[in-house]
């Protein structure tokens, strides 16, 4: 088995090339490919060597695979998600058509990968929001209270607030003060009442200590990658709740953290990714 990265793949024209050839990627097209190729906040590509033995559930893990979605409008780019199956939730579709994705960045704002945001950062790939807002659904119902951690342009924050209503919360927290003005000015040229309303609140800080003042959250979602899972954060988790976080290096794999009504605590490795990492400010801006 290969393990291709968007970024080692630029490199890789011999690969690329027998991917190309395979029928993995007869489903995909060429340009939806080379801006995949380039992405933070992406899945990453799961390839057999040996594409003629290629199994139902790696099919089914790149029938699912994004490349394809890119649209010339917001209502297209869900609807592209939903036909590739990343979106099943009536609930997740309405939220991420309800949130304009133009609204939070002005560079291709419907094509499926991400966008610089500037100071080190990304606004992630349509396909993994979609994918965290489908993992998270049970825990986004109205009235429940969520921590979005690397909030960045606000995007994801505000189609959190989407989801729990009224009577929801939702805190987003970001390391970058000027990216917490950001995701402030997006949001409220978007949707003020959010902000009016105190359904979503935003803070400056680190967000690997996740953000007692508000604790305990039905969910958490992380939008960085981190090295290990910060206790910090199954500590700010309801009983039950969840957490959706990337933990890793070079190799990350998003985990769906499930605490139990009864405080157990399972991981579960769900996909191959590549995000930013969650680390120091400083580090951020110097890389
Ligand atoms: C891939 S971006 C995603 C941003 C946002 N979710 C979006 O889609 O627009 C990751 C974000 O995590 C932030 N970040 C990284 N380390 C952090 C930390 N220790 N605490 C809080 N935010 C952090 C970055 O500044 C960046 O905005």
């Amino acid at each position: 088995m290969i393990f291709l990265r968007s970024r080692f793949l630029l490199s890789q024209f011999s690969i690329t090339a027998t991917l190309l050839s395979s029928p993995l990627l007869y489903y995909n097209n060429i340009s939806g490919l080379s801006s995949a190729l380039n992405c933070d906040s992406g899945t990453l590509f799961h390839f057999n060597k040996n594409s003629s033995v290629i199994n139902t559930s790696l099919r089914q893990f790149s029938l699912k695979m994004a490349w394809y979605c890119s649209a010339n409008s917001n209502e297209d780019l869900v609807n592209n998600l939903k036909m590739a199956n990343i979106i099943n939730s009536k609930r997740v579709e309405e939220a991420m058509k309800t949130v304009d994705r133009r609204k939070y960045v002005s560079q291709s704002p419907y094509r499926d990968s991400p966008q610089q945001i500037g100071y080190g950062a990304t606004i992630s790939a349509p396909h993994m929001h979609a994918h965290a807002l489908e993992n998270l659904e049970p825990f986004l119902q109205p009235g429940m209270k969520v921590l979005d951690i690397g909030c960045g342009s606000g995007y994801l924050t505000a189609c959190l607030a989407e989801m729990v209503g009224p009577e929801g919360k939702v805190v987003g927290i970001e390391h970058i003060k000027e990216l917490v003005d950001m995701s402030r000015k997006n949001i409220q040229k978007d949707r003020p009442e959010l902000l009016e309303s105190q359904r979503v609140i935003l803070v400056h800080g680190d967000g690997r200590e996740g953000y007692l003042e508000e604790a305990p959250y039905d969910c958490i979602h992380v939008g960085a990658a981190a090295e290990k899972t910060p206790h910090a954060l199954i500590n700010q988790l309801k009983a039950p709740g969840r957490l959706f976080i990337p933990v890793g290096g070079y190799d990350q794999y998003i985990y769906q953290i499930d605490k139990d009504v009864n405080g157990n605590v399972t991981h579960k490795k769900v996909m191959g990714v590549m995000y930013v990492p969650l680390t120091d400010a400083d580090k951020q801006w110097s890389r």
